[in-house]
């Protein structure tokens, strides 16, 4: 895909598909070695495969789990000698409805899956590499973490701390490594296909660039965020919403 090369290499989680692989796309075609991880084996080949087998790399396994995280920066550590950049993307939202009737057992699980699992791969790239070589973070957060957003409640709530866990860690992890987070509004992927199918132009309408998102919009910024060109940012959350907060005023 890139006949570039940064020498840099980043870990991208929740990459087979959707925002993760627009970011890792776009890692790769600026010059970067990459590492997916998702839960399903088949699709994270295959996209390995289109970003080229000379360039990307993937292990399955879930998010949250620990040894899967551990087991994931040995890996890109074992094949490419170091772990520049970890971009923090798998996420999930199971349930849609009150917040009153929220399952709390699912209200735990999403923040396992969209919280710790973030801090414990950002703790193993720590330890493995960006502690002693320095390196940056971006943590996949969301407008439902920084407003309200009915029925997705467990699920803006996990974003919103996602947020706090990217000052938290830009803090204590400076000067050698920079922490940021992206906040996406609707990206056209499967997981945000129930808010836009068959219902796209009415969906769109409420975005004054006039369209929803599309996972290369998100891989540039974090292109940005991962490079020198940021390099006196951190700490920060980038709004990526094609100008849907500018709604918020009182006109
Ligand atoms: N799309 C949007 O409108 C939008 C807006 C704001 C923020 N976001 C955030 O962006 C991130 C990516 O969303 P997306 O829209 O690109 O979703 P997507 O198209 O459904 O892709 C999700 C990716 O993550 C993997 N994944 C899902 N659950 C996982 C888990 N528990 N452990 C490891 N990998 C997992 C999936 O592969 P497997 O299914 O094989 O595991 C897939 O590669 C999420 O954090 C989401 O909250 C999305």
């Amino acid at each position: 895909m890139s006949s570039k090369d940064s020498g840099r290499v980043a870990l991208v989680t929740g990459a087979s598909r959707g925002i993760g692989y627009g970011i890792a796309r776009a890692l790769v075609a600026r010059g970067d070695r990459v590492c997916l991880t998702g839960r399903n084996e088949e699709p994270l080949k295959e996209a390995v495969a289109e970003l080229g087998a000379d360039r990307a790399t993937y292990v399955a396994g879930k998010a949250h789990d620990e040894e899967h995280q551990a087991r994931a920066v040995e890996h890109v550590i074992s094949e490419y000698g170091r772990v520049d950049h970890l971009v923090n993307n798998a996420g999930t939202n199971p349930v849609f409805g009150p917040i009153a009737d929220a399952d709390l057992g699912v209200a735990r699980k999403v923040f396992e899956t969209n919280v710790i699992s973030a801090l414990g791969f950002a703790q193993k790239t720590w330890a493995a590499w960006q502690r002693d070589n320095g390196g940056t973070i971006v943590n996949v957060a969301s407008v439902a973490g920084i407003s309200a957003s009915p029925f997705v409640g467990p699920y803006g709530i996990s974003k919103a701390a996602m947020i706090n866990l990217t000052l938290q860690l830009a803090h204590e992890m400076a000067p050698g490594v920079r922490v940021n987070a992206i906040a996406p509004a609707v990206v056209k992927t499967k997981f945000a296909a129930a808010l836009y199918e068959g219902r796209e132009e009415e969906a769109q309408n409420g975005y004054p660039l006039g369209r929803l998102g599309v996972p290369q919009d998100i891989g540039g910024a974090v292109a940005f965020l991962t490079s020198e060109d940021s390099g006196w940012i951190t700490g920060q959350t980038l709004v990526i919403d094609g100008g849907l907060f500018l709604n918020a005023g009182v006109a």
